[in-house]
């Protein structure tokens, strides 16, 4: 018999397809989060199952699903997920890292220049009809090349948003638990600093570490007030990492020149302040959101999925442990 699995959102055909040869599958294509208790519901008698970040896969929900043997997320964060409660339950947990990181690189890039350059204010203002002609002194922005760029979490992603840097000349400062080995550091021209130093001497900085405990509110009124009045704050990784309300207080009286945010606290939910602000560059968490990187994702946690339900191992667990035991 084959095994059941559930999907919790809309994928792609080529995903379900794959699912289909291996397993037995329910899936969710009205594309709506499901509440607690309706995902409980689904999974009280599925194998499996394909989850997204906005899936909370804790303890209470697990001791509701006891068949359950594996939790593929479509993400490479995975603050969704309670890793322990899983691996106490021998349930393999994974995600899905590197085909991600170029598309995420990509978009932190795409937040850095646009709110150096004020590109949504100017399009509002062409939008509504406002430009009666070319002006020296209109929408003056800040240079992105030869400017100094600092890294907070200097993982896969942060080393691809580094090699970036090199195009634009710009000097790369970063921050991360332990300094990257010294050849990445030649390769990307990276200097590891302390958070503080980073934080007075860089023009732009991006924040890529995961959420946890220890890196909630790793932004706050103080480490904004550390940082240049003219600096610009990009946040894509998650939000909770940056105190949203101070981060608002710190734009509204000039603390930092602007940010580009695709996460936020409470998201889908945005602090009203944020709405209020023109230095600001906002995105809805589409860090990933190519075509080929979606699609590439979902494959790669279907992959995961079969290969934990069929006796391998999956390419990307979380929790070895389980496998182990
Ligand atoms: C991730 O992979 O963690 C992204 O945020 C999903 O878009």
């Amino acid at each position: 018999m084959k095994p059941k699995v559930f999907v919790t959102r809309e994928v792609f055909d080529e995903t379900l397809d794959y699912l289909a040869q291996y397993c037995e599958v329910e899936s969710n294509q009205q594309d709506m989060p499901l509440t607690a208790e309706a995902l409980a519901q689904r999974l009280a008698e599925k194998d499996g199952v394909v989850c997204c970040l906005t899936d909370r896969i804790d303890a209470g929900l697990l001791e509701r699903c006891p068949r359950l043997g594996i939790v593929a997320n479509i993400a490479v964060g995975y603050n969704n997920i309670d890793i322990a409660a899983c691996t106490a339950r021998g349930v393999m947990a994974t995600n899905t890292p590197g085909v991600l990181d170029d598309s995420t690189a990509d978009l932190a890039w795409a937040l850095m220049l646009g709110t150096a350059r004020r590109l949504t204010e100017v399009e509002s203002y062409i939008r509504a009809g406002e430009w009666t002609g070319w002006r020296l002194k209109q929408w003056l922005g800040v240079d992105v090349h030869h400017a100094t760029l600092g890294i907070i979490g200097m993982g896969r992603i942060g080393q691809v948003i580094a090699r970036r840097a090199s195009g634009f000349e710009m000097k790369v400062l970063y921050c991360n638990r332990r300094p990257v080995a010294n050849e990445i550091e030649r390769r990307l021209s990276a200097t590891h600093v302390s958070k503080d130093e980073l934080l007075a001497q860089s023009d732009f900085v991006i924040l890529q570490v995961p959420y946890s405990p220890e890196t909630h509110h790793l932004i706050g009124a103080a480490e904004l007030k550390k940082m240049k009045p003219t600096a610009i704050l990009i946040n894509s990784t998650r939000g909770g990492v940056v105190d949203d309300a101070a981060l608002v207080a710190a734009l509204r009286d000039g603390t930092i020149r602007g940010a580009g945010l695709d996460v936020f606290e409470n998201e889908p939910r945005l602090h009203p302040g944020f709405l209020e602000l023109k230095n600001i560059v906002l995105a809805p968490h589409i860090g990933s959101s190519t075509e080929a990187t979606r699609r590439a994702m979902a494959m790669t946690a279907a992959k995961n999925l079969v290969a934990g339900l069929t006796g391998g191992m999956p390419s990307n667990l979380l929790n070895p442990e389980v496998k182990e035991a």
